[in-house]
Parts: structure tokens; sequence; C-alpha cells
């Protein structure tokens, strides 16, 4: 039988120092986009794509993120009393949705350190990883395409996105070969080595790794086994290439929009997109951005 992926791993304690003073009491995974926080898009994708078991790595701003998605019940009769039905339902939907487990990472030591704090949480299965300051519009969820891709392949799946090559030193890069599949159109890769933030020059690919993947429990022995980089920080990245060596990694183009909302350019980006896509508030502010002239 194969090995459906149920869980996903939302690593929310970084830092988020682009954000301060904004993210000094407040994860930056709770800034709003339009009207949802940014975790919310991604526990939503996941939804989506049929994954319910959700496990959130927090750090500093814990109760944010959780009274978030607990029942709120003064709120919930207060709306049920004034009789606002559709913002009842949009505060209940996606914790009805879900089931949500927390576990903390004292100290932001990097995202391989967060994905390995939820070992116990995920067990031996195939799980996601969900870095929920990339917002992704797509036709079919982002997850959902990458979930297929380990469906027919189990295998650990990222998603790839072409980037030009003056911003290419901000991302993890693959060095990769395409695989013919007829499924994915000539969007899927194998995987040979993957470098963190290289210089343009020595980018093997314009191919960047985005904040989602599925990955395969053996990760876990790999981020246990590589040693800590600079900071005493454990890099996914790094991880993944300890786990290339014993097993198949694929990359997978993937169909649709990304935003980078972790950073200020990017998240005023998302929320002009998204905000224009909002039934109900896109016209009027499609109106309004008419009438502003920029230079
Ligand atoms: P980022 O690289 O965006 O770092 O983390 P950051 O600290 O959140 O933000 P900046 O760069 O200082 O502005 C990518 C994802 O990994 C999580 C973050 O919460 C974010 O979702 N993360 C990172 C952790 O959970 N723990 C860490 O130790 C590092």
């Amino acid at each position: 039988m194969i090995p459906r992926v149920r869980k996903a791993v939302f690593p929310a304690a970084g830092l988020g120092t682009r954000f301060l003073p904004a993210t000094k009491a407040m994860p930056k995974e709770m800034l709003p986009l339009v009207d949802k926080p940014l975790i919310q898009y991604g526990i939503e994708e996941a939804v989506q794509s049929g994954i319910h078991n959700i496990v959130i790595v927090t750090g500093r701003g814990k109760s944010a993120i959780e009274d978030h998605f607990d029942v709120s019940f003064e709120l919930e009769q207060l709306l049920e009393s004034r009789g606002k039905t559709s913002l009842l339902a949009a505060v209940r939907g996606i914790s009805d949705m879900i089931d949500v487990a927390y576990i903390r990472q004292k100290e932001a030591l990097g995202l391989g350190h967060a994905v390995l704090r939820a070992r116990e949480l995920v067990g031996p299965e195939p799980f996601a990883v969900v870095l929920s300051d990339d917002v992704i519009d797509a036709p079919t969820p982002c997850l959902r395409q990458l979930t297929a891709v380990h469906d027919a392949y189990l295998c650990p799946v990222l998603a790839l996105m072409e980037v030009p090559g003056d911003k290419i030193s901000s991302y993890g890069v693959v060095d990769a070969e395409l695989v013919e599949d007829g499924a994915t159109g000539g969007r899927l890769f194998r995987i040979h080595d993957l470098v963190e933030k290289p210089a343009p020059q020595d980018a093997p690919s314009n191919l960047a790794i985005i904040g989602r993947y599925i990955l395969t429990p053996d990760i876990f022995d790999s981020l246990d086994t590589i040693q800590p980089g600079s900071g005493g920080e454990i890099q996914l990245t790094d991880g993944l290439r300890h786990l290339l060596r014993s097993r198949p990694i694929y990359g997978l183009k993937f169909e649709g929009r990304r935003f980078d909302a972790g950073d200020k350019l990017g998240f005023l980006k998302a929320t002009v997109e998204f905000a224009l896509k909002r039934p109900g508030l896109g016209e009027s502010f499609r109106d309004y951005l008419k009438t502003i002239r920029v230079e």
C-alpha cells in the first residue's frame, strides 16, 4: 500500500528579523494577508491537498498561533447572537477541518532543527513541510502537485522554481537532471546535489528550492547525524544532501505563483494580488488603485 502523506509540519519558530519591529512580539506567520494570517493560507493549502494533521513548530508568540486555531467561545457566541453567519463560518471553518499539535523549538537553531523537533509527532511516515511565508497561488494546490509525485516515486519531492541569475544567491539551488515523466510534462527533476545560497557564478542551475517539501521519515536520521553549521544551526539543505547519499530525491517545477511574504516587497505584492482577487473587495480596490499616480 502506498504510504499516503497525511501530516504537514509548519516550522514557525524563526526570528522573522526582516519584519522587525512587527515581529518583535508576534510571529511573522501571523502577519495578515488581506484578512487571514499567512499560516492559514498554508494550512488551507494542506487541507485542499487532503492533509488534515498539522504539526506547528513554535517559538516566541506561541499563544497567538495556538489561539488562532483554537475555539473562541465568546467571539463565536457574539457573532451568532448578532446573526453574523458568514463571519462565524470564517472563524470556525479552518479549525474544524484540522487536527493540530504543537511542539516548541526553544532556540531558533535552523530550519533543519525545527523539522527535527517534529520527529515524534510525525512518526514513521512521509510528511509535508510548509514554510508559510511562501504563499502560493496555484490552480492545483502546490502540496497536491508534490504528493502526486511522491505517490508515484515514493521518494522525497521538493518544490522548485526558476529564479533569475541575480537573485539566485538568496536560495537553495539544485543540481538536477530532467526526468522523462508524462504526468508532469517536463517539470520533474532528479536531484544530484543541493547548494545553499551559491554565488551566481557557482549556482549549478537556475532552479531554486522554495518552501514546500514532501519528506520521508529517514530525513530525521540525516538531520540527527549532520554537524551544525555556522551559529550552531542545522540546515534542512544539509540534511537533504546527506539523505541523497542513500536515496533519490526529486524536484518538481510546480505550477502556480509563489510570493515571498517573509520579505517586505514580496508581502506587499501578495497583499495587492490577493486583495484584487478577493470577492467583495477586489473591484473597489482595483478602482482605488486606478486613482493612484505612480511616477
Ligand atoms: P527564514 O529563513 O525565513 O527565517 O525561515 P526567519 O527567522 O523566519 O526570518 P528572517 O529571515 O529572520 O526574516 C524559514 C522558515 O523556517 C522557520 C521560520 O519560522 C520560517 O517559517 N524557522 C527558521 C524555524 O522554525 N526555526 C528556525 O530556527 C529557523
